[in-house]
């Protein structure tokens, strides 16, 4: 069932929000060439921490990491190591989940290390892209399909790959609420938006194939072609007007 929350809940869930959103700014500050990214997971950790908020992924599904950190061809879900090291000219997805007084802020944000390639840079303006043209539908009247639609169309005119495996979703109480939010789908299908529905639409988007692999971790979850992907994710609440993008912070650049 969809948990559509009152003004108020939404009021408490701004709290959330805004740390997981800071601490993507922290994390962003801290990356740096020849730092492992289990070092950079603490960094998170102990920010969150301080905040007086847990970190939700932590011991989520038996997941080690406060944040998912994946590099490069790594899509989602990388699990922080010791032995995994950020270089100059990688792409690292950070991805956090905050909880306070009882809600979750979910978003996620792709670094660049330094100066990047052409094809690192086309990547990361589409698929950061995707996610705002997702929230420019999420309105109430519109259905998820919508959403989903928009996401898909973007990138595939791009000449990019979609995975379908993994989706965006509700959020509130839980990291993991109904409804489901695809990046692929068709215009108007799909449960209907009404104000208070709180979602993360997080478009998961590869460079030459939409197959993905997990590793032997269990949950790196990898371009099957070992080419590039990245991961941008917003947590909104569909609103009677304007979409309101809960983790916004000067990290983002909506278009
Ligand atoms: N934050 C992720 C999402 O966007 C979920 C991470 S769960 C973990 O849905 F266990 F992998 F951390
Ligand atoms: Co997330
Ligand atoms: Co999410």
């Amino acid at each position: 069932m969809i948990q559509v929350k009152s003004a108020k809940e939404i009021e408490i869930m701004k709290k959330a929000n805004e740390i997981a959103a800071e601490a993507l700014i922290v994390a962003g500050n801290a990356i740096k060439p020849g730092m492992s990214t289990w070092e950079l997971d603490k960094i998170i950790h102990d920010f969150i921490v301080s905040k007086g908020a847990v970190p939700s992924s932590l011991g989520y599904g038996g997941f080690t990491g406060s944040a998912c950190i994946s590099l490069n061809s790594e899509l989602i879900h990388g699990v922080p190591s010791k032995k995994k090291i950020i270089r100059d000219g990688d792409i690292v997805s950070v991805d956090v989940t905050a909880e306070i007084d009882g809600f979750n802020g979910d978003n996620a944000y792709t670094f660049k290390v330094g100066k990047v390639s052409d094809r690192a840079e086309r990547l990361l303006q589409v698929t950061e892209q995707a996610l705002y043209e997702g929230i420019k539908m999420a309105v109430p009247g519109n259905r998820i399909g919508d959403i989903s639609h928009a996401v898909q169309t973007y990138c595939e005119s791009r000449g990019y790959y979609v995975v379908e495996k993994y989706i965006g979703h509700g959020i509130g109480h839980e990291m993991h609420e109904a409804p489901d939010v695809p990046n692929l789908g068709k215009a108007g299908r799909g449960p209907r938006l009404v104000p208070g529905m709180t979602i993360c639409i997080e478009p998961m988007i590869n460079e030459t194939t939409a197959e993905v692999r997990v590793l032997a971790d269990k949950w790196t979850v990898v371009e099957a072609n070992g080419n590039l992907s990245a991961h941008f994710e917003h947590t909104i609440a569909i609103t009677n007007g304007e979409p309101l993008i809960m983790t916004k912070s000067s990290l983002h650049h909506p278009k």
